[in-house]
């Protein structure tokens, strides 16, 4: 429904458009120099039911991090230009550089959620009861000081919650409960994650906890398992404990758990939690199959950690899966109406289940600095940052 024309005058008084917007762009060259810069774009032109956001509060997330310096070595990062228009420069291995043809030239936004309040409305009453409120919202080019969104894509974040509280609404709580999801929809019993000490780890802890679902969590260090234990997480597997391979079985026989959410993907890990699964179950049938447990075991590669090739033992038996899974395409598996429920169980636990603790918050300038940004790169426990992009 459109406003009178009256009504719109009244509207666009109220409204604080800004002059001006910067927005972070990333971009590969032909010569293999990656380049962040801060480019000055027009502030949005609104649609019937679009709002602007001004936003401030985005996390760097490792899916943001693949397209923003993913490709270039974090050790060759330099810094140059000035005060107002820094840009930061990498190298990209030959190698990898091959694979990025469809982006070299392409100035590329990046940032894949974000926080902050509507400033200005389109004419829509939908749209013009979102003005002055505090959303957080799902899509593209976030690493700006101002963004157009639909209504539809916007969460309006509950009375007394900051912007960074609201930051990361989507892609880690709705990945979470997705996993869930998953498995009551596959009929699975238990799960098994990888990287479990990760802030979406922390939040599958606190959700598991919640719903009573036996959780398998696999860490790489010490502290990272005793950081979970002290959430009340049960089981803990440490893969870099020479009892690792025992330690894993022993969960997984307690758990049942035939489903693997695996964030590392390289290496040998995956193999090795269908592995255990597989003698998991052929311990525990009553009759020898040459082919292996008839049960379904499935590991599903939802993060890219390690980029070398997955590895997979051949004494899985005949009945497993390994593949990928991304939150968006279970989002439209499940259907809009489910997609509704799940996005209104995050706005509720946003200081609880579904909290992230972040490291820094920096403003666009500093996330091109050489330093901070071989910071953020690392993607370890515990060192998420956020940008605050009107900082
Ligand atoms: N497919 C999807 O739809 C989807 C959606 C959301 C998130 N994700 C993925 O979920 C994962 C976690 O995201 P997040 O935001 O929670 O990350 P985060 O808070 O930045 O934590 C990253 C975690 O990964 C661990 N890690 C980093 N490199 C590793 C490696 N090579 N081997 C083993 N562990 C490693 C770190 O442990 P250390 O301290 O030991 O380095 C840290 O605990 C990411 O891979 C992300 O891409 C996927």
């Amino acid at each position: 429904m459109r406003l009178a024309p009256h009504r719109q005058e009244r509207y666009a008084v109220s409204m604080a458009t800004p002059q001006s917007n910067l927005e972070l762009r990333s971009t590969v060259h032909a010569d293999g120099r990656l380049q962040l810069n801060l480019v000055s774009v027009p502030v949005p032109q609104l649609g019937e039911d679009e709002v602007l956001v001004k936003i401030t509060a985005t996390p760097i997330n490792p899916s943001d991090l693949g397209l923003l310096l993913g490709p270039a070595d974090p050790a060759s990062l330099t810094a140059s230009g000035t005060a107002e228009h820094p840009v930061l420069t990498g190298t990209i291995h030959p190698k990898v550089l091959a694979s990025l043809a469809a982006r070299v030239g392409v100035s590329m936004a990046v940032g894949n959620e974000g926080a902050g309040d509507v400033v200005a409305a389109g004419p829509s009453l939908r749209a013009q009861a979102l003005l002055g409120k505090k959303v957080a919202t799902l899509g593209h080019s976030m690493y700006a000081q101002y963004r157009a969104v639909p209504v539809d894509a916007l969460m309006v974040l509950p009375e007394g919650l900051t912007a960074a509280e609201g930051a990361s609404a989507f892609v880690n709580p709705l990945t979470a409960l997705g996993m869930v999801e998953t498995m009551r929809l596959e009929g699975h019993q238990a799960l098994v994650h990888t990287a479990a000490a990760s802030s979406l780890g922390q939040m599958l802890v606190r959700l598991c906890l919640e719903e009573r679902v036996p959780l398998v969590n696999v860490v790489r260090k010490p502290e990272q398992a005793a950081l979970l234990r002290e959430m009340g997480a049960t089981h803990v597997c440490d893969s870099s404990s020479p009892e690792f391979a025992t330690q894993l079985l022993e969960a997984i026989d307690a758990t049942g758990a035939t489903l693997g959410f695996d964030a590392i993907g390289g290496g040998p890990l995956a193999g090795q939690i269908l592995a255990a699964m597989e003698k998991s179950l052929s311990q525990k049938a009553n009759r020898y199959s040459r082919y292996g447990s008839a049960t379904h075991k499935q590991v599903y590669i939802y993060g890219a950690l390690d980029l070398s090739p997955t590895t997979l033992p051949r004494t899985l038996g005949m009945a497993w899966g390994v593949s990928g899974w991304l939150v968006m395409h279970f989002l439209g598996r499940v259907g809009g109406d489910a997609a509704a429920r799940l996005k209104t169980r995050v706005a509720a636990g946003l200081k609880t289940t579904f909290a992230t603790q972040f490291a820094k918050e920096i403003s666009l300038a500093e996330a091109l600095d050489a330093d901070i940004a071989r910071a953020y790169s690392q993607r370890a426990t515990g060192a998420k940052y956020l940008i605050n992009p009107n900082r």
